[in-house]
């Protein structure tokens, strides 16, 4: 072999290697895991889930400034779908929701059914690959099927031949993930548009209102939205490809009712701060966080937007985030304070945190003087 062919040879195997690195270590994860030499986090047995964390969310950042922001950055692709320990009890208040409020949280419009199948099957692809022992594919009756081994369910892959209806592809998919799972298309004036959702977890909106609502639109109850970040947001959808997936946190502030279950919190269409709720405990008080991950389609060129939504109440805050709290709210404008709910809830993280710090100084008082 000649020096040339062997330079050629080498830049060709290292190409190869950086355009299919992703499929090469999903590869050798799933051979390792199944000849054993890796062990999957969840390995052997379904009912692990109930052992893993939840992929952490953001922290709380404490800024001192007030300002919608975009705060964007590159998706942790190994994590574009998370399970962990709260799977099944959110996956019943999910199945609740999908046979008694359907029309509520999943709509799609005809438009996108193309892309709702191209999102089920890069569902299915990524949670037989990332979590091997809780979903495989499946094949009967000639059908392609996906089995969720955690709660038995199955799910046709292929194309409604059997009479299925437009919205079985997310409904399949919202059933498998912990995500909820939206398509955004363009219109014809170039924005983009609601045009599929399964929002079973929403903070004071319905998907049977919004649906086919820009997202310019879908802001505007949000002060300062298109002020500060709408024109960013559209250069920000309009440039995303499929090999550049991305991810950034929200989080809100909810105030519950004291007999209130899981069910009642996740589902919150109406108002997250109910003006009566205005002496809450500090285990009433939560603090509602979503990862949200954009991703392109490579087919259909549709974008999937992912909300994974976590619940922290403020008595399991670390203190770091709760100062972190107390710093952003005290820095919000009036109409941004209205529309977070402050008011209802502020004097009591305000005391809280107060009793938290004099206990901690009280603490390292005593040590030192010890
Ligand atoms: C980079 C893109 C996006 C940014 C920067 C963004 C930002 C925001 C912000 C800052 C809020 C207010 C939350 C708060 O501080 O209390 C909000 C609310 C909201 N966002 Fe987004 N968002 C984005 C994408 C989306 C998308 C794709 C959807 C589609 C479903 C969406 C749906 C909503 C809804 C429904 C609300 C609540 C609005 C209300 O109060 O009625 N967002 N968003």
């Amino acid at each position: 072999m000649t020096t040339f062919s062997l330079v050629t040879l080498s830049i060709f195997t290292i190409l190869a290697i950086v355009r299919y690195q992703k499929e090469i270590i999903n590869w050798s994860t799933n051979i390792l895991t199944r000849i054993g030499l890796l062990k999957n986090v969840a390995a052997d047995d379904p009912s692990n889930v109930k052992r893993l964390a939840p992929y952490p969310a953001q922290p709380i950042r404490g800024r001192k400034q007030y300002r919608v922001m975009m705060d964007i950055r590159r998706m942790d692709s190994q994590n574009w779908l998370t399970l962990d320990k709260n799977y099944m009890e959110e996956h019943r208040v999910r199945d609740h929701l999908l046979r008694e409020k359907k029309s509520e949280v999943l709509r799609c419009l005809p438009e996108s059914l193309e892309s709702c199948h191209e999102a089920l099957e890069e569902v299915s692809e990524f949670l037989c690959q990332r979590f091997p022992n809780m979903f495989r594919k499946v094949s009967e009756n000639n059908q392609d099927l996906i089995e969720n081994c955690m709660t038995g369910e199955k799910f046709d892959l292929g194309r409604s031949v059997s009479g299925g209806i437009d919205t079985d592809a997310l409904e399949a998919a919202v059933r498998l993930t912990m995500e909820d799972l939206s398509i955004l298309m363009l219109n014809d004036e170039g924005e983009y548009y609601l045009a599929a959702s399964a929002s079973l977890f929403p903070t004071g909106w319905t998907v049977k209102e919004r649906i086919g609502w820009t997202i310019s639109r879908m802001h505007e109850p949000v002060p300062l939205w298109h002020q500060q970040v709408a024109n960013s947001v559209s250069k920000f959808l309009a440039r995303l490809t499929p090999n550049s997936p991305m991810e950034r946190s929200n989080y809100f502030v909810e105030v519950k009712r004291p007999d209130e279950n899981l069910f009642e919190i996740l589902y919150r269409p109406g108002a997250l701060c109910e003006k009566e709720l205005n002496n809450p405990l500090p285990e009433e008080i939560i603090i509602r966080r979503e990862r949200q991950t954009f991703r392109r389609l490579p087919r259909t060129e549709a974008i999937v937007f992912g909300v994974k939504t976590y619940l922290t109440t403020l008595d399991q805050l670390p203190m770091q985030e709760l100062e972190n709290l107390v710093t952003e709210m005290k820095s919000w404008p009036e109409h941004v304070s209205e529309y977070k709910g402050k008011h209802v809830w502020s004097e009591k993280v305000l005391e809280f945190y107060n009793r938290r710090k004099d206990a901690s100084s009280a603490d390292t008082k005593e040590k030192i003087e010890v």
